[in-house]
């Protein structure tokens, strides 16, 4: 078994990758699995700069040779009548303790004041990767949505209840876990991460 380590200590996103690495021979750890508290800075601009960072950063804080392959992931929510806010700062946006209730009420009367400009958005996610030689890689995901006139549903968390799928005409917060992760833009980042794994580490997935 290859022992990976996600630098995360979300349990929801630690469900996800078990779920899209489950038939490759990994065993998966998350940050505090692993014994780690790394209290890492993202002080990056971008959704690539602060996975990089981040994945470094844990890699700084490892012994050599604990873990084969380490990964991290960044993500938000970009608006773009908002200039793509709030992007990187999506946890921060009003502040890292303002429920999001209150921060989806506030994004929601900042598009509601610009009648004149689209309401699409998209949420991405970049995932970074140290690979067994040292290599750094990243690969990214993004769900298209628009941000909705008011909140819905109780699944997910964040800004899921004021983001709006066109196509199926609910919000993220409507879906099934099951539902969302294939089509999240963590899912989508991840499995490219996955094939980027499978063809690095020459793996072949179990056959069903
Ligand atoms: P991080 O990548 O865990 O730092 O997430 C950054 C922030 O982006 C989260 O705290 C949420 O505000 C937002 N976000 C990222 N992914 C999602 C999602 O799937 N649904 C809702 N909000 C999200």
């Amino acid at each position: 078994m290859i022992k990976l380590l996600f630098a995360t200590g979300n349990k929801g996103k630690m469900k996800e990758i078990r779920e899209i690495l489950a038939d490759l021979p990994f065993e998966i750890y998350s940050l505090s699995e692993a014994g780690i508290s790394a209290d890492i800075e993202e002080n990056g601009n971008t959704f690539e700069e602060n996975a990089v960072i981040k994945v470094k950063a844990v890699r700084e804080a490892l012994s050599h040779g604990d873990f084969q392959v380490i990964l991290s992931d960044d993500s938000g929510l970009e608006v773009d009548a908002l200039d793509k806010a709030p992007g990187v700062h999506s946890s921060r946006f009003m502040g890292e303790d303002t429920s999001y209730h209150v921060k989806n009420a506030e994004l929601i009367r900042l598009v509601n004041a610009l009648p004149e400009k689209p309401r699409t958005c998209r949420f991405r996610c970049v995932i970074a990767a140290v690979l067994p030689g040292g290599e750094i890689l990243t690969t990214s995901g993004a769900v298209e949505g628009e941000v909705a006139y008011e909140e819905k549903g109780g699944t997910g968390f964040g800004y899921d209840p004021i983001f709006y799928l066109p196509e199926r005409n609910c919000t993220m917060a409507e879906l099934t876990q099951e539902e969302k992760n294939a089509l999240s833009h963590r899912g989508r980042a991840l499995q490219a991460m996955k094939e980027i794994l499978k063809d690095k580490l020459h793996l072949d997935s179990k056959e069903a």
